[in-house]
């Protein structure tokens, strides 16, 4: 007798669309069999021919503890993430305080460990002055740089200790994962911006320009190059960025965009005011173009939120003192599932670039597809739901979204983690989020 049978569904396996269902022994999956051969179980349950998609691992999450749990906590992040359709989520180091040492990392484990409903990982933050802790690292994601001052000031702006440590994370198999923006160039011109008399949101788009970023990934492409590391280069949003990528590109390389830099833009800028800051800021249609074509292309590895909650009163500040970062953890599947009933996105892109080039790229052990031995990792999404995104409905602590009021057709309903059905319709159910394991722990 199986734990758990899901039966009548359209299979999302890497290459092909199977109708049947998928049998769950210990939180894994144990077979893919057609309705006809399914076994009993303890829990049957009907997809109802929707699609299961295996679960989305979002490798670039903010969930604020320790620090900020007044914007987001593990079980309110967690419990967001469920909704959307994530299983797994690899948080970012820019804490308070910052995960930049092996007791901070033990510190917010045991925080995590005890509140956390999704499955997790951890990216460790590098400093100006940290090599000996990444000297000893093990059991993380990554290592995150980010070369420009953004929410926490983690920034490492030496492309000569980058290029060291870059050195150590090739050694040691770990890849490093980039927040590229140009330090010098983005704190010449928020100078700049500081002078300008009503600076506004768009001002605040527009000074943080696209060189800033295209400048700082040309650097940390070159440095890779020669430190033969693995390199992540997150949310690049610009045609400049894409091209130093496309020309430089090695299966060392991997590319990141978010959901915002694919669905807005400069014009949204307007509507949502002080709400649109964000760093990297968003683009032009010419850039949101570029990297829909990208993704068309295969340049892109990843689509991550960069879920970054912020309260409402930290946002409606002045445009130089409000927080920057946008939340999307809830909304990534349904805009994606809306490109795909358009017929904009192939389903199997969507689950290579959310799911299974995630694990691969971070190592994570038995996540990322629907296979016999795999966690039961799983998604149900309803591709007729059509219904709008709403501020009130959201699990976010922090309780907006930019997408508020956009109506979207292609809806998760039902989410598994190990074969437990933690999101269902609406509902949660608290279960236990356990700590991902690596390929290599590079010790
Ligand atoms: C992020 C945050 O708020 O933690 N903000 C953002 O604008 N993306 C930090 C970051 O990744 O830059
Ligand atoms: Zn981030």
């Amino acid at each position: 007798m199986a734990d758990l049978v899901v039966k009548n569904a359209r299979i999302l396996l890497p290459d092909r669309i199977f109708d049947g269902g998928v049998v769950v022994e210990n939180g894994r999956i144990s077979g893919i069999k057609c309705n006809t051969d399914l076994p009993d179980a303890d829990e049957i349950i009907d997809a109802n021919g929707n699609y299961l998609l295996p679960g989305l691992i979002d490798c670039h999450v903010h969930f604020r503890e320790p620090g900020a749990s007044s914007k987001e906590d593990w079980f309110t992040g967690s419990c967001a993430a469920v909704a959307g359709g994530i299983t797994t989520v690899l948080d970012m180091p820019n804490t308070q305080p910052p995960t930049i040492t092996m007791d901070r990392l033990e510190e917010k484990r045991k925080i995590v460990m005890d509140k956390a409903l999704v499955d997790y990982g951890f990216h460790f933050g590098a400093t100006l002055d940290n090599k000996n802790d990444l000297m000893k690292l093990n059991r993380v994601a990554s290592v995150k740089f980010y070369m420009s001052r953004t929410t926490g000031n983690l920034q490492v702006d030496s492309e000569a200790i980058i290029f060291e440590d870059f050195k150590i994370l090739s050694e040691k198999k770990i890849p490093a994962t980039v927040h590229a923006e140009n330090n010098d160039m983005v704190e010449y011109w928020l100078n700049k911006l500081k002078d300008k008399k009503d600076a506004d949101a768009m001002d605040y788009a527009e000074f943080r320009s696209n060189i800033c970023a295209a400048n700082a990934v040309n650097t940390v492409l070159f440095l890779s190059r020669i430190a033969k590391n693995r390199l992540h280069i997150c949310h690049v949003s610009t045609v400049e960025e894409l091209e130093l990528i496309r020309k430089n590109k090695t299966s060392n390389i991997t590319v990141e965009v978010t959901p915002h830099h694919l669905f807005l833009t400069k014009n949204d800028i307007k509507r949502l005011g002080n709400y649109s800051k964000v760093n990297p800021p968003l683009r032009s249609e010419r850039d949101r173009k570029a990297l829909w074509n990208a993704i068309e292309e295969g340049l892109i590895d990843v689509i991550a939120t960069d879920h970054a909650p912020h309260l409402k009163k930290s946002k409606e500040r002045d445009i130089l003192t409000a927080s920057a970062g946008l939340p999307g953890i809830e909304t990534m599947l349904p805009l994606l599932l809306n490109e795909v009933n358009k017929g904009r996105l192939s389903i199997f892109k969507l689950i290579r670039l959310t799911s299974e080039n995630p694990a691969r790229i971070f190592r994570i052990k038995n996540k990322g597809k629907i296979e016999i031995g795999y966690d039961a990792d799983f998604v149900i999404v309803d591709m007729d739901i059509e219904k709008k995104v709403r501020n009130e409905d959201l699990f976010t602590k922090c309780k907006w979204s930019p997408f508020d009021g956009w109506k979207l057709k292609g809806w998760p309903v039902k989410t598994f983690i190990r074969g437990n059905l933690v999101f269902d319709e609406g509902s949660i159910e608290k279960i236990h989020g356990t700590e991902v394991a690596y390929m290599e722990d590079g010790s």
